[in-house]
C-alpha cells in the first residue's frame, strides 16, 4: 500500500504522513530532506544554488546527512526551494523516490509531487492545506520555541515566497493530484487532523 502526502511548507502533511506511517506501520520518507541535503551539501561545497550544473554536482550527498538537524531550518528550507527547481535535481532524486514507494509492504511519502509524478498510482493520496497566515503562525511559534526572534511577518512573506516558487516552477510543480483528497488542517488540532486524514485513506482504500 502506498500513501501519498503533498502540500504546501507548514501545512502538516509532515505530522500527517508521520502518524499515517505508524498508524498503518508503513516506512515513511520525508522526500523534502532530499532536497534539503542536496542544498545543504551545494553550501558545504561553496558552490551556487541558482546553477543547475552546481545542484546536480551535490545530489550524490552522503546519506548521514539527512540526520543532520541544520536540515530542518528555514535558511535551508529556502535553499532547498531553489534547487528543487532545477529539472536534473529532480531526475537525480527521481529513483531514490521510486525505490523506496516500492518496498514490499508499501510506504508513505511526503512531499510536493508525491501524488502527481513519484506515485501516481497511489492507494491513497492526501494534499493537505492551510491558509498561509496559519501556516505562518504555526512555523512562528514553532521558531520562537527553538530561540529565534524573527518576525511572524518575515515567516509570513517567506512562506508566500517559498508557495509561489514552489507552485510555479515548470517541473513537477507544487499541485494537488485530481484525484487526491483535501484536507485543509486551518482550523484542526494536531490530534482532528491526523483523525481525519485516516478517515479519507479508508475512504479511498474502500473505493480501490
Ligand atoms: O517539505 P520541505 O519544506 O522539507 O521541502 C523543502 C523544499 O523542497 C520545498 O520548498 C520544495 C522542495 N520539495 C520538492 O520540490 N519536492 C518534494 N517532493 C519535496 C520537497
Amino acid at each position: 500500500m502506498i500513501i501519498a502526502v503533498d502540500g504546501p511548507a507548514a501545512s502538516g502533511k509532515g505530522t500527517i504522513a508521520r502518524a499515517l506511517a505508524r498508524h498503518y506501520k508503513l516506512p515513511q520518507l520525508d522526500t523534502g530532506l532530499l532536497y534539503r541535503a542536496v542544498a545543504e551539501k551545494v553550501s558545504r561545497i561553496g558552490l551556487d544554488h541558482t546553477i543547475e550544473a552546481d545542484a546536480v554536482a551535490a545530489c550524490d550527498f552522503d546519506d548521514a546527512l539527512l540526520d543532520d538537524p541544520v536540515l530542518r531550518s528555514d535558511e535551508v528550507g529556502k535553499l532547498a526551494s531553489i534547487v528543487s527547481a532545477h529539472p536534473l535535481v529532480r531526475a537525480a532524486l527521481f529513483h531514490r523516490q521510486k525505490r523506496f514507494a516500492a518496498q514490499p509492504g508499501g510506504a508513505v511519502l511526503d512531499g510536493r509531487d508525491i501524488g502527481t509524478v513519484i506515485a501516481p498510482d497511489a492507494d491513497a493520496k492526501l494534499f493537505i492545506r492551510a491558509t498561509p497566515s496559519i501556516r505562518a503562525k504555526r512555523r512562528h511559534a514553532e521558531l520562537r520555541d527553538n530561540g529565534s526572534t524573527v518576525s511572524l511577518d518575515k515567516v509570513l512573506a517567506d512562506i508566500r515566497a517559498r508557495d509561489l516558487r514552489d507552485s510555479t516552477r515548470s517541473a513537477a510543480p507544487l499541485v494537488a493530484a485530481p484525484d487526491a483528497a483535501l484536507l485543509d488542517t486551518s482550523f484542526l488540532s494536531i490530534e482532528a487532523s491526523v483523525q481525519r486524514a485516516i478517515e479519507l485513506v479508508e475512504r479511498q482504500l474502500a473505493l480501490k
